[in-house]
């Protein structure tokens, strides 16, 4: 492993060139999936790459690949990336920097003239977010076979508009069929987004799994009635049924702790007039934990809580899981890299079970995967204020360059050949 090290000014400098794309005047990001703003930093990475000699091709879920030649090509390549949309009120460096540190990487083994055995190639996830389309993650779904093409191309916005035209729309969908990519491997670098490492004082997370993820979309409906005419024993007010179990679900989660997590995200009132009792409320729940039998107890409660609360008031209520990522332990050879790019780099470092979801999670089904993690400040993120230092994510783009180089130079070793 040649001592070629990352430079931090200029990936800093394309952190903060791209979150420019969609900038807010809070500091943070609003990108949106398959937007306009998504299309126009695509095609800045698009040029960043063709500018670096590396060949770039997009699969008909949008998801972007750029590739550098390796000295046997006949080899699936080592993919490294993350996602370049961004969370209404996302911050700078959630999933921008797992791509940008990639680019830096390949950066730096272009100006060393490095040759790597296996081809490598820079990834851009379509849709990580899951913001404008639920579920998340659903590029990495497809290319895993967890979701079908259809399927995930047929997922409206709450406008009604589609993953589908959207893709068609920005102009990225691509001929190759999404999973017809085989990869060597996938590293993803990522923001912690919680506090431990920071409170730990670690420069390196070694993520050696992503905890289970569910999300669930609950309809309550009531009756619309005046608000001043209604007597209160005469109501079917669906916004009480709602509000009822926002605390529910705090309190399921809460009753499964200290390792669970329970969230209600997303809440649309109709008719949201100020003078009508709400006759109906659309919710979204997010429940997290590493264990699927606890993720199994958690949703036996909320599926409980539904009548309980619901048929005292007079509302009726459906719901429905629109996604289940469950628990995820990383391949070892790849956590492996990650260790030893980060000890060599003489890092403090600790093992962490990823909190929040990736397409890593995903990509580990179909190819050997590990990720790493920097700290985030405060723990904050899916918000404007995220924020790693210059330091820090030069930090992370190192190990990462050094544990695909380290992945790499096993696969050569198996095959008899030195990189
Ligand atoms: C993605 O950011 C998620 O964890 O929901
Ligand atoms: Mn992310
Ligand atoms: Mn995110």
């Amino acid at each position: 492993m040649r001592n070629l090290v990352v430079d931090a000014e200029r990936l800093w400098s394309d952190l903060m060139e791209a979150a420019a794309i969609g900038g807010t005047a809070k500091g943070g990001v609003c990108r949106l999936t398959l937007t306009d703003l998504d299309r126009q930093v695509r095609d800045w990475f698009k040029a960043r790459c063709e500018a670096l000699g590396l060949t770039v091709t997009v699969d008909d879920m949008g998801t972007m690949f750029a590739r550098r030649a390796g000295q046997r090509n006949d080899l699936p390549p080592i993919a490294f990336g993350s996602h370049l949309d961004t969370q209404p009120t996302g911050g700078k460096f959630d999933g921008a920097l797992g791509v940008l540190a990639a680019l830096e990487a390949v950066r730096t083994l272009v100006e060393a003239g490095y040759e790597t055995y296996a081809p490598i190639e820079i990834v851009n996830w379509t849709n990580e977010e899951g913001a404008r389309f639920a579920p998340s993650m659903t590029a990495s779904g497809v290319f895993a076979g967890v979701f079908t093409r259809d399927w995930a191309a047929a997922r409206t916005d709450r406008d009604g508009v589609s993953f589908g035209a959207a893709l068609e729309a920005i102009g990225y969908r691509g001929e190759e069929p999404c999973g017809r990519h085989p990869l060597s491997a996938f590293f993803e670098l990522h923001i912690e987004q919680g506090p431990i490492l920071e409170m730990e004082g670690k420069d390196i997370g070694v993520v050696t799994g992503v905890q289970g993820l569910r999300w669930y979309e609950v309809l309550v409906t009531g009756q619309d009635a005046h608000t001043g005419a209604t007597p209160m024993h005469m109501r079917r007010n669906a916004l009480l049924g709602a509000a009822r179990l926002v605390d529910r679900v705090d309190a399921i989660a809460l009753a499964h702790a200290p390792l669970a997590v329970g969230t209600v995200g997303m809440m649309e009132v109709r008719p949201n007039s100020r003078n009508v009792v709400p006759g109906e409320v659309f919710l979204t729940v997010d429940l997290r934990h590493p264990e699927s039998a606890v993720l199994d107890s958690m949703e036996r409660a909320l599926v409980a809580s539904l009548s309980e609360i619901c048929d005292p008031l007079g509302l009726r209520v459906s719901m429905e899981r629109i996604a289940d990522a469950p628990p995820v332990r990383f391949d070892p050879d790849c956590v492996a890299s990650v260790r030893a790019a980060a000890a060599a780099a003489g890092y403090a470092t600790r093992d962490i079970v990823s909190g929040a979801g990736h397409d890593a999670a995903y990509v580990a089904r179909v190819a050997p995967t590990a990720m790493i993690f920097v700290p985030s400040r405060g723990g904050i993120s899916h918000n404007e204020a995220e924020f790693s230092s210059k330091e820090q994510c030069a930090a992370g783009a190192q190990v990462l360059l050094q544990a695909v180089l380290d992945y790499d130079r096993r696969l050569a070793e198996r095959a008899g050949r030195e990189p």
